[in-house]
């Protein structure tokens, strides 16, 4: 077999194989004049003059296949007679990389890639267009962990080499329909291996196994053992869904695949309230009934309704009495749910950080490893990095395909997640120890505050500094970004330290905004509202619409348990409250919705922004030194004292 390493295919030098298949070789190109990256797909079969033309027209009709969740085709070429085709390059590799064979996946997970696969399927059948081929080894994901589905009519573009031995379609042969068996593939053959790996991802085990002569006999006259003998925790709606798409008769299937995919959305949907109580830990009381639907009036446990937050931007100050006391609160709130306990770490956790699409968290605790793990499952991930020094913080980009991390030697390191390789080094900060990073939200831009009052900002892809802000008097504990990077001077960011000062400044240019006093305590945590507060609106979501003035909030939480909240605008406090124990983390949730602290005392309380009631309260079985919401609002994470990382149902 040819080994193209180092030498060139179109525009393309080839760097490195990816992966190989039955029918072909996958390699990383690097575009000879762009430096882009592609992967070039290098197909074994040697064509003839007739099958090239045919070749030629098919892969131009597969370029025409234009959806976000489709690889696209970039061009194709033909080298002595070996046709290759280049591809978008998804660096984080398939879902069978991801997912090994055997491994059981979380339905949310699985749920979410179904309907991204789903729709690329689905647009592909309204352009009269049939995968044939859909399976684990050809759906990738992309630089934002997006699905992308490969590999579209290489079947297709196949059959014009005839007689491949049945071995060479061991790895199709599993998902492949009944119909197309018989060479009667149409649409619902595609939904019918979607259904395979459903099966699959849900049960960890196929349906049929066996020589590729075994299961192509049991796809056309067995029918699968239903889901739930091989996993009881699966419940009846999903595995009725997913027989359905494993009908033997194409008309017995969903009439589109779109519909299948809704279908298993939403009998997993109905379906969660009783699985999580299947993994409710011993001694947490019943969730209120309906959570992860808009939750009915907790009566009897709720906050009096006293106005928290100002319902006009110009309202003064709420004074500290018109609040809900201390004294008020005991019972408010619902206990919160443990879905799941992380217990991989030996120290206390210091750092978390929940990656964009989800489903991975890296966490730190002064080790040398970073822990990264599958949420909310708990599932420890292959993923590790062995340092030569302490890592005491983790931060995903905002993309999730880097890593940053912070050691005890003073430097951040930037590492691209899927290859393990460092992009980006920083070491601006001398023999101070890091307290705080964060990266921007649409910016390659990290900023980092240390013990010597300073907050770098710099640019994540080089390493090298922008500015160092200086508005601090000792060491600065905390950072975060606006999220309206589009406001006129950029991005901004809070910072809050030692020096008992919460300050906003602008990020590109160390310019200082306002400096927020308060209250006489050391600031541990800071926060900016990622919501616009709109008079007539309540909150809405942030806007990101240029000369939109953004009268976004901040908060922070300090060491003698005050919250104090401000109106960026006018630079007015807007709440502060006193909480029994030191608050190590204040935090909205991503749509600005609720609002959540942690304490010293083990304690994790989330506010309702809209009704200004308590709605949940969370008990860490250890102080919580960091906690940080799930993307999609539905988890909070809680790092503590006791080493665990725990994963609860959010309101
Ligand atoms: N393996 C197969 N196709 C690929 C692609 N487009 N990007 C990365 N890895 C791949």
């Amino acid at each position: 077999m040819a080994d193209y390493i180092g030498r060139q295919l179109g525009n393309y030098k080839i760097v490195r194989l990816l992966g190989e298949g039955a029918f072909a070789q996958v390699y990383l190109g690097e575009h000879i004049y762009l430096g882009t990256q592609a992967a070039i797909k290098v197909l074994h079969a040697q064509l003839a003059n007739e099958p090239l033309e045919w070749f030629r027209t098919e892969a131009r009709t597969i370029a025409h296949l234009a959806h976000p969740n489709i690889v696209r085709v970039l061009e194709f070429g033909i080298e002595g007679n070996a046709p290759f085709l280049v591809l978008e390059y998804a660096p984080q590799g398939t879902l069978r990389q991801r997912h090994a064979k055997g491994e059981v996946v979380s339905p949310s997970v699985v749920v979410s890639y179904i309907k991204q696969v789903a729709e690329a399927l689905q647009y592909a059948h309204d352009e009269k267009f049939i995968h044939r081929d859909v399976k684990p080894e050809n759906i990738l994901l992309g630089r934002r962990n997006e699905v992308l589905l490969g590999d579209f009519g290489i079947a297709l573009l196949l059959q014009t080499f005839k007689d491949q031995p049945l071995q060479n379609m061991a790895g199709t042969v599993a998902y492949m329909a009944p119909e197309q068996i018989q060479g009667q593939p149409g649409p619902a053959s595609d939904q019918y291996a979607l259904g395979i790996i459903v099966y699959e991802w849900l049960t960890g085990e196929r349906p049929f196994e066996g020589s590729p002569t075994e299961v192509l006999s049991q796809h056309l006259a067995v029918s699968p053992i239903p889901l739930r003998r091989k996993l009881p925790t699966i419940t009846p709606a999903v595995e009725q869904v997913v027989m359905k798409a494993l009908e033997k008769d194409p008309r017995r299937r969903f009439p589109a695949i779109r519909q299948f995919a809704q279908a298993l959305e939403q009998a997993h949907q109905s379906s969660i309230l009783p699985s999580e109580r299947l993994n409710m830990g011993t001694g947490v009381s019943a969730p209120p009934s309906g959570f992860e639907r808009p939750a009915p009036p907790l009566a009897g446990n709720v906050i009096p309704p006293t106005p928290v937050l100002p319902q006009s931007a110009n309202a003064g100050p709420v004074t500290p009495s018109a609040l809900p006391s201390v004294q008020a609160m005991p019972q408010g709130g619902s206990a919160g749910i443990l879905v799941s306990r992380y217990t991989g770490h030996r120290n206390v956790v210091h750092s978390l950080s929940w990656s964009s699409d989800g489903v991975r968290i890296a966490s730190a605790s002064h080790e040398k490893t970073v822990h990264i793990w599958e949420a909310p499952t708990g599932r420890r991930l292959p993923l590790y990095k062995d340092q030569s020094y302490v890592v005491s913080l983790v931060a995903w980009s905002p993309e999730g395909s880097r890593l940053a991390t912070v050691g005890n030697d003073a430097q951040v390191r930037i590492w691209d997640v899927a290859t393990d390789r460092l992009l980006a080094r920083y070491t601006g900060h001398g023999g101070s120890t890091i307290n705080a990073i964060a990266w921007a939200p649409s910016r390659p831009l990290l900023a980092s505050a240390a013990t010597d009052g300073t907050v770098h900002v710099w640019d994540a892809t080089t390493g090298n500094p922008l500015i160092i802000y200086r508005g601090h008097v000792g060491s600065v504990n905390t950072l975060a970004w606006s999220s309206d990077a589009f406001s006129s001077t950029g991005p901004r960011i809070v910072s809050g330290g030692d020096d008992r000062s919460v300050q906003t400044w602008e990020a590109l240019t160390g310019r200082t905004i306002m400096r927020y006093q308060g209250q006489p305590a050391r600031v541990l945590s800071v926060a900016w509202s990622p919501t616009v507060y709109s008079p007539s609106l309540g909150y809405s979501f942030s806007s990101n619409t240029p000369n939109v003035p953004s009268s976004s909030r901040i908060a922070c939480g300090r060491d003698d348990g005050f919250i104090q909240m401000w109106d960026t605008i006018s630079g007015r406090e807007v709440l502060s409250y006193r909480y029994q124990a030191p608050l190590t983390t204040v935090t909205w949730s991503q749509d600005g919705r609720r609002f959540a602290y942690a304490s010293e005392d083990q304690q994790i309380e989330v506010w309702d922004t809209m009704t200004n009631r308590k709605v949940f309260v969370f008990s860490h079985t250890a102080p919580v030194r960091v906690m940080a919401w799930s993307p999609d609002g539905k988890h909070i994470a809680s790092g503590g004292g006791d080493a665990t990382i725990q994963v609860w149902v959010a309101p």
